[in-house]
């Protein structure tokens, strides 16, 4: 049976640090709220020149070093961004034009914090029909230029990254064992950017009205991710016959360190087995979970023939999750 593995990861991360401590001094909000309520202490935030491209080459090239491989034989580039360097083109093209990657097909997913996990389910279709044997995917985000810095409730979140997996296809007994995507368009007003699009194009009025930046009601946000991600893991083990026990490590999107102790306890799983790093790099959407895995695998935490779930949800709504044997 064909499937794809993981070879490689990489990640980058942009040098800036901003503290909750730096933020107290631009919003009305203090290190104690921030962190009590989302786990985060300090976030990276890209420099102006920086565009989401800059930071997925950088991830990317570290994927591509671990991997031992050359970019032109990197067949498809997905890129799971929804701040990429411009509306046209794709960023997952203009990176492939930074990796001189001549022979890849290359096109950008978006399913917000959802979009690294969906690009992957792409990338895994494609590989066991066949159509492409390795597939470089990223998540690439810079949501800190589409971040209102006058709102507190969202500003606190938000942090810069990229992340990079190469995945090939196998005839081992592992890989990813099987990837879920969902989606709830009914709710997509809980969590978007209204303008700069065709509802909204920029205009000095789009601009004045704040339009252009991320806009959350965090609240239901929250309520909905809980219980949803609990369906989402239990149905991913019942799937694949495994119980929450089998699973070496779970590597959660890192929206809300409450979001990710609720649905560990939820499926009676040691938070040791979870892996956070929201506290250094806070919400990076698309690009958290591959940031978080590359750092597990880096610092020996993924062993081969561990079960290890990642799992995500964010605006669309969408939600997702892949069952990966090491
Ligand atoms: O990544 C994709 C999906 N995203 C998520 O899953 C995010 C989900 N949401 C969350 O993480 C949380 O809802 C937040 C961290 C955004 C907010 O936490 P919360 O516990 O849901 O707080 P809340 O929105 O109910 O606000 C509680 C209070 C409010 O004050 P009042 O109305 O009770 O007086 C807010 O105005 O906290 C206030 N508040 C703040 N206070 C200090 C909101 N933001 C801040 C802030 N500093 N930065």
């Amino acid at each position: 049976m064909l499937r794809s593995k993981i070879i490689a990861t990489g990640s980058y991360v942009p040098e800036k640090v901003l503290t909750n401590f730096d933020l107290e001094k631009m919003v009305e909000t203090s290190d104690e709220w921030i962190t009590e309520r989302t786990g985060i202490k300090e976030r990276r935030i890209a420099e102006g020149k920086q565009a989401a491209s800059d930071l997925a080459f950088e991830a990317s090239k570290a994927a591509l070093k671990m991997a031992g491989l050359k970019a032109k034989e990197i067949e498809l580039i997905l890129v799971a961004t929804v701040s990429g360097d411009m509306p046209l083109p794709a960023t997952a093209c203009i990176l492939q034009d930074k990796l001189e990657a001549k022979k890849a097909a290359a096109f950008d997913v978006n399913a917000a914090c959802s979009g690294f996990i969906y690009a992957l389910a792409v990338a895994d279709a494609f590989i066991r029909s066949r159509s492409y044997r390795r597939v470089l995917v990223v998540g690439a985000e810079i949501l800190t230029k589409f971040t209102d810095w006058e709102d507190r409730t969202t500003c606190v979140l938000f942090g810069d990254g990229a992340g990079a997996v190469i995945l090939e296809a196998t005839e081992e007994d592992r890989g990813i064992l099987s990837a879920r995507i969902h989606s709830d368009g009914s709710m997509w007003d809980l969590l978007h950017t209204p303008g700069g699009g065709s509802r909204n194009p920029a205009s000095k009025e789009t601009v004045r009205k704040r339009l252009h930046y991320i806009k959350m009601r965090g609240n239901e946000t929250f309520k909905i991710a809980v219980r949803t991600l609990e369906g989402l893991i239990r149905d991913t083990l019942k799937e694949n016959k495994l119980k929450t026990s089998d699973l070496a490590l779970l590597i959660p999107h890192q929206a809300n360190l409450r979001i990710i102790q609720a649905t560990a306890r939820r499926i009676d799983l040691p938070i040791e087995k979870v892996m956070v790093n929201l506290d250094r790099y806070g919400n990076t959407s698309a690009a958290s979970i591959p940031l978080a895995l590359d750092e597990a695998v880096r610092i020996g935490k993924v062993r081969r023939g561990d079960y290890i779930l990642l799992e995500a949800f964010g605006g669309g709504l969408t939600w997702a999750s892949a069952l990966i044997k090491w």
